[in-house]
């Protein structure tokens, strides 16, 4: 590390302990990044964080509508971004206007939204979920939960993570047709040509994949959970099916082990717009809040919270 970027990093601590703030970090995010949160984790354990802690600021390093659901849950916070167009294009494929025609040809559907999804769309939810634990959430949903007698369901906006949670729990889904683009660059032949090289690899892929990609792996699993599974399994090379920013955690927890991108395509760029240099201004400047308005805040606070009592 630099001169410089270790005087950025001893700045940027003096300034956490001066505003009472804490650095929260996707897995996708820069190494750097990474290494100077005080926590990193996938959607649901960032939602977790941000709902329980007593910082009075939190710097997001993720992308807009992880800081929006912090901002859902702790509207009396401070929460920053270090770049405001750090974006998601799968939430950016459904709007509150397409939802509400959704909903208009199916009243009686119970509605269930991808976390990644922003917070005028999550205020039209009947209730959240995240990669982690989508299956579960449809699971408990029972014909009375939270519309008496429902019995369709609607899932947006992946429709990939939608037809992963169809196949897991046997309901069918009607699911809107988002995808993340960078996961759709991940795709068979990939996965293929790497286990060829490494046939002993077990793969691990996220379930935002390609069905046809889903159905050669071992596992699809949130960022977090395909950490767990890397650190347990027995298994010493695994071959990783999502944003290639997730090798760097797997590599540093797991020394004795070797990990394989499926792809150098899946690369995020809305993930890597987070740098010490924009944590330091974020900091010094107290700017790039992220806030929501309170009509919508409170209705979109439901279906997270409805989400966060399942699991
Ligand atoms: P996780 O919740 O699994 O970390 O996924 C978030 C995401 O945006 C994946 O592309
Ligand atoms: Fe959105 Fe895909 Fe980027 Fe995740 S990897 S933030 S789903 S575009």
């Amino acid at each position: 590390m630099s001169k410089f970027e270790n005087r950025i990093i001893r700045e940027i601590s003096k300034l956490k302990k001066k505003h009472r703030a804490i650095i929260v970090a996707h897995n996708y995010q820069l190494p750097e990044v990474q290494d100077i949160a005080d926590y990193c984790g996938d959607s649901l354990e960032l939602s977790r964080i941000a709902a329980g802690t007593k910082a009075r600021v939190v710097v997001f390093c993720g992308v807009h509508f992880m800081a929006e659901t912090a901002s859902i849950l702790c509207p009396d916070k401070k929460i920053l971004m270090p770049d405001l167009n750090s974006g998601c294009p799968m939430a950016d494929m459904i709007s509150v206007r397409d939802l509400r025609a959704l909903k208009h040809k199916h009243p009686r559907a119970i509605v269930v939204g991808y976390v990644n999804t922003s917070a005028a769309v999550k205020a039209e939810l009947d209730i959240c979920c995240t990669s982690a634990n989508a299956v579960s959430v449809v699971k408990a949903i029972s014909n009375d939960f939270p519309k008496a007698g429902s019995r369709e369901i609607i899932f947006v906006p992946d429709k990939n993570l939608a037809d992963f949670v169809s196949r897991r729990t046997g309901r069918k889904l009607i699911a809107w047709d988002g995808f993340c683009p960078i996961h759709a660059r991940i795709l068979p032949a990939d996965i293929k040509r790497v286990k060829k090289f490494h046939p002993r690899a077990s793969v691990i892929v996220h379930p935002e994949c390609l069905p046809e990609v889903i159905s050669l792996s071992a596992a699809a699993l949130s960022t977090s959970q395909m950490c767990k599974f890397a650190k347990t399994n027995k298994a010493k090379e695994f071959i990783i099916g999502t944003e290639a920013g997730l090798i760097y955690v797997l590599k540093k927890n797991n020394p004795g082990k070797e990990f394989y991108p499926a792809t150098q395509k899946a690369l995020c760029s809305d993930m890597k717009r987070a740098r010490l240099s924009n944590i330091l201004t974020a900091l010094e400047e107290l700017r790039f809040e992220v806030r929501v308005k309170e009509s919508i805040r409170r209705k979109a606070k439901k279906a997270i919270e409805r989400m966060l009592k399942i699991i």
